[in-house]
């Protein structure tokens, strides 16, 4: 992952580079740093942990220069401290890299052999210390980083700094993403356009390949075979504004409470007020005609996946097959001609997910990405986008986003299914009056936080703890599950509640909470009887059920919280939201860093 920053300017260089690299800690905080230019000489800063940190050092040890390059880390080769943090800097170079370099032990051995010394267990020093070897051989910046660029094999973003060369920098891009941003008499690199969002709404971005030469007045692109290309300049309507918290404690606090109204905006994009219907952007292919939908994404995105097949089957009765993305790129998967590939993905940028589309495309199929970043990777590469409306998603465990996600899917869905003429118009009415009403039962839900977090108390001891469900119960126990572990570090587990008896009833007993996920659908008996398995050996029950739900069990589970009654339909989004709440307020108790958790970051653009 790693976020990079790079500008060459009139004014103070290092303010911007930490004000992008802010922007950009999603991408990972293990440590970060920033090298400037000081009267012409290469200077550096770097800091082990949090943006903060680095700010703290540079405050103690302030850095002139107008041209500079920064990075905040997700560690990939060696531990994350100060050594290991970039820029890496040679005498003639500093270099900022995101990626992954997979030939750097054949490129150390070689260049240690040459007499080079490394500092740092990285594979990105390497680079840095190649480039090295090419300008002591006589070349040019410009000559030595093509020619480098040649060697390395893997997946990378590179921002490059040369000593004694106050009016260059040079950036390249294979895998991972990286934009140029256009100011007056100014150039600025950044993994993304969120980053240059305050210097400049005026974005290139790299091509798979490319390498760019920045020079205060201006860019120029080379693709990979060195040839000058131009590439095209967009006006993003990103804001430059640093997001808040507003009155809440964590971003992801917000961004759960959020939900109803950017389900809501997301909805507005799809759904005729007026008629009642489903109204989708045109697409550019007969979904009528798919022979097959394949959906592919990761992490949460997969779950909205998951989801989605039991809506598509049941409701559109079309074949669908899901898979994550990292297991999916690599496994030859045959497609049939003209099938469907759905790419849902919150940063849009996810490297696995980007390569399962790109494999996708190869197979003829049509490529439709769900994106929550307009202007990401996925959103240009796709043949037609579908967005969710979520805003910006800071919090690294992802809330409204995956809710948004279910939105558009659930819509797509229902237009899926009249096209294919899967369903009457009256059961289109009713699933359509039901995706309408999220919004307003969305914030219903919000009202059961107090409970939540009392039921937080209770479950916040235990060592592990399982979610069971059925149907897109099922999904949502294993987007519970997940949760819960990446913010609390509580191990626990998602499983279909009619396999708990192939296996993994033997973990249950009275100190494993099992969080049973239940609306009164067609479903709920069996979930029922699962439960009563469960109980029999001495598990505690916590019920997320609806009214209906809650009297049948009577008295029996240890705590329940009760979701609206809505169409079974659109349950999956509302039970969506408790099981966020509850992995929030245990982490909170837990006193873990609920927006930035251990080892996590929010873009995983390395396989
Ligand atoms: C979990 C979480 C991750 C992401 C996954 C995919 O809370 O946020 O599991 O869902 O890394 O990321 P995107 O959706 O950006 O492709």
């Amino acid at each position: 992952m790693c976020g990079i920053v790079g500008v060459i300017g009139k004014g103070p260089a290092v303010p911007r580079l930490v004000d992008g690299l802010k922007r950009l800690e999603y991408r990972g905080y293990d440590s970060s740093g920033v090298a400037t230019l000081v009267a012409d000489r290469i200077q550096r800063r770097r800091a082990e942990g949090k943006i903060v940190n680095l700010e703290a050092r540079l405050s103690q040890e302030p850095l002139d220069g107008t041209i500079g390059i920064a990075h905040t880390r997700w560690a990939t080769h060696g531990v994350p401290n100060e050594r290991n943090a970039h820029p890496h800097a040679t005498g003639k170079v500093a270099l900022v890299h995101n990626g992954i370099i997979e030939n750097y032990r054949q490129l150390r051995d070689e260049l240690t052999r040459a007499g080079h010394k490394f500092e740092s267990e990285t594979d990105s020093e390497v680079m840095a210390q190649l480039i090295t070897h090419l300008l002591d051989q006589g070349l040019s910046p410009e000559d030595a980083t093509a020619k480098a660029l040649k060697r390395v094999e893997g997946a990378f973003a590179l921002g490059i700094l040369f000593d004694g060369h106050p009016d260059l920098l040079i950036g390249a891009r294979r895998g991972s993403p990286l934009a140029v941003g256009w100011g007056q008499g100014e150039m600025f690199l950044g993994s993304d356009a969120m980053a240059l969002a305050p210097m400049t709404d005026k974005i290139s971005y790299l091509e798979e390949g490319d390498w760019v030469v920045l020079r205060r007045d201006n860019a120029v692109f080379h693709d990979e075979t060195d040839k000058v290309v131009s590439r095209e300049v967009r006006l993003t309507a990103l804001s430059g504004a640093l997001i808040g918290k507003g009155n809440h404690r964590h971003f992801m606090l917000k961004e759960i409470y959020e939900q109803p109204a950017v389900i809501g905006d997301t909805l507005n994009t799809m759904f005729n007020p007026a008629t009642r219907e489903i109204a989708l952007p045109q697409l550019p292919f007969d979904i009528a005609k798919v022979p097959k939908i394949t959906i592919i994404a990761c992490g949460t995105s997969y779950y909205s996946a998951l989801v989605a097949k039991y809506w598509f089957e049941r409701v559109a009765r079309v074949a669908v097959e899901i898979d994550i993305a990292s297991e999916f790129r690599y496994r030859e998967a045959p497609m049939p001609e003209g099938g469907l590939a759905i790419f849902i993905s919150q940063s849009g940028e996810t490297s696995d997910t980007l390569a399962a589309l790109r494999y996708a495309k190869a197979q003829k199929q049509h490529v439709l990405a769900v994106v929550n970043v307009p202007e990401s990777a996925m959103a240009r590469e796709a043949h037609a986008v579908l967005h969710t409306h979520a805003g910006p998603e800071i919090g690294v465990a992802s809330t409204k986003a995956f809710t948004c996600q279910l939105t558009v899917l659930a819509c797509l869905a229902i237009a899926t299914a009249r096209a294919r003429g899967a369903i009457d118009a009256a059961t289109e009415a009713k699933l359509s009056a039901a995706i309408a009403e999220v919004p307003s039962r969305a914030n219903e839900v919000m009202g059961h936080d107090g409970a939540i977090q009392q039921l937080a108390q209770k479950v916040m001891e235990a060592r592990d703890i399982l979610f069971i469900g059925r149907g897109t119960g099922f999904a949502i126990a294993m987007e519970g599950a997940l949760k819960l572990k990446e913010i609390s570090y509580i191990h626990a587990e998602g499983y279909a509640a009619g396999e708990l008896k192939h296996g993994p009833i033997a973990l249950i007993d009275e100190t494993v909470p099992v969080i049973v996920i239940a609306p009164s659908d067609h479903l709920f008996e069996k979930t029922y009887s699962n439960m009563q398995e469960v109980m029999a050996r001495g598990g505690r029950v916590i019920f997320l059920s609806d009214k209906e739900g809650i009297a049948r069990i009577g008295d029996e589970a240890e705590a329940t919280i009760e979701i609206p009654s809505v169409d079974p339909f659109v349950a999956p989004i509302l039970y969506a939201i408790p099981v966020q709440l509850l992995a929030y307020h245990v982490a909170v108790l837990k006193g873990t860093d609920v927006d930035q958790p251990r080892n996590l970051a929010k873009s995983v653009t390395v396989e």
